[in-house]
């Protein structure tokens, strides 16, 4: 595969999560299995706010805080153990943004230190000079990335599409930031793609604001920008627009593939994913049994360790794996009794719909394809 053909597999979520179905059965058997990735979301800054934003199409608006925050010490000690074993770290968000941490410099000193491929999902609104300098090392592991999300083009539609009251010009500072954040990649001559998303809905839908997107982020050294449709976020009503409809979706498609296919090129690829029509997963809560905790765990803002990104939030201690204030990564990692693997993928299932965790789509792909394969056919509850 080209260099580019494999970026753009990567973004439209069609990543090989799982390769060989037999071998991460018997992996998971054996307690040998190694998860692909974890996906480090730490906490904010403020006792009180988690994120920055809230964004009225955000994923995780619902997500409890109970005031709990992963100390520094803690996550910095997570962090290295995490690093014996796993290649790949992703440092996001549920609800949260992890460049609103005050200790990410210190996790992905210890992602680069250790060779980890790093991915992060940011709004970029703030980077600091140490991140700047670590994003300048020569030593960075290739398909590492930064996936900044704008679904913008200007100030007033970047602030209107994320529900922020003031004028303060946001589009501007994050535009800034991707130039600083490219030009550290060119001191250090760093092999890490840098793209940035765009979410399509009422207010981000027209044709010039998008024109403008596109150029600002390919006039800052993007690698790739990426289109795609809000998906109906978990435990909250939407105000009408901010999910589009199935024909809003059509429309909205018919309207700008024309000026993203004229934009697009070989540099800075420009892709519109409408992965929920693709895999008919449109509005569909979850796909069970599912593997994620044996594919990508996930460790909370409040220092618990959960299946995956988007069920790490206190609301979902029932289903957690365990507290990593008090255990450690890999004892929580492989706590599962593996000569009962079918009950225990029956009884998570049964909590996950308690608690109404909804996948996002590579999640609901990744179950897919595993509950496919003829693998697990003998241990599937039904
Ligand atoms: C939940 S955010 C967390 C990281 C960071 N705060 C951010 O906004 O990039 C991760 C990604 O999910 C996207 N996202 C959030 N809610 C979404 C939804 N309902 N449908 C599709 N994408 C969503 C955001 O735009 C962002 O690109
Ligand atoms: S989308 Fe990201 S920045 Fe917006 S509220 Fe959610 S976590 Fe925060
Ligand atoms: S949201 Fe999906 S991937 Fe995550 S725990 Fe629930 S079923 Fe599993």
């Amino acid at each position: 595969m080209t260099e580019t053909a494999d970026l753009i597999s990567r973004y439209k979520y069609s990543a090989d999560y799982v390769t060989d179905y037999s071998e991460f059965k018997q992996q998971i058997l054996d307690k040998t299995v190694l998860p692909y990735q974890v996906e480090f979301q730490p906490p904010p800054r403020s006792p009180k706010k988690i994120c920055w934003l809230e964004c009225p199409y955000c994923y995780g608006l619902a997500a409890e805080d109970n005031g709990d925050r992963l100390s520094k010490e803690r996550g910095i000690e997570v962090m290295r153990q995490i690093a014996r074993g796993v290649k790949k770290v992703i440092f996001a968000g549920y609800a949260t943004d992890p460049l609103n941490s005050p200790y990410l410099e210190d996790l992905l000193e210890i992602a680069i230190d250790n060779q980890m491929v790093f991915g992060f999902n940011t709004k970029a609104l703030h980077v600091s000079d140490r991140l700047l300098e670590l994003l300048a090392r020569s030593d960075i592991a290739p398909t590492s990335y930064m996936s900044i999300s704008v679904d913008a083009g200007s100030n007033e539609v970047y602030n209107a599409i994320h529900d922020v009251k003031t004028k303060a010009k946001l589009y501007d500072r994050v535009v800034d930031n991707i130039w600083k954040i490219t030009e550290a990649r060119a001191k250090g001559a760093g092999d890490f793609d840098i793209s940035a998303a765009y979410l399509v809905n009422i207010h981000s839908h027209e044709v010039e604001e998008v024109e403008r997107f596109i150029r600002d982020f390919q006039g800052a050294g993007c690698n790739l920008l990426r289109f795609t449709f809000p998906q109906p976020p978990r435990g909250i009503e939407t105000e009408v627009g901010v999910v589009p409809t199935h024909d809003e979706c059509r429309h909205y498609r018919e309207k700008l593939e024309p000026v993203i296919s004229a934009l697009s090129s070989d540099t800075c690829p420009i892709l519109l994913v409408d992965a929920d029509s693709d895999h008919q997963i449109f509005h569909k809560p979850r796909t069970v049994p599912c593997f994620a905790r044996f594919v990508y765990p996930t460790v909370g803002f409040d220092g618990w360790l959960y299946h995956c990104s988007q069920s790490s939030a206190p609301n979902f201690r029932p289903m957690a794996l365990g507290n990593l204030n008090e255990r450690d990564f890999w004892d929580l990692f492989y706590d599962y009794d593996a000569s009962q693997l079918g009950p225990y993928l029956g009884s998570c299932a049964q909590t996950m719909a308690n608690t109404g965790c909804r996948c996002d789509r590579k999640e609901h792909i990744v179950n897919t394809g595993v509950i496919d394969s003829v693998a697990f056919a003998d241990i599937i509850p039904k």
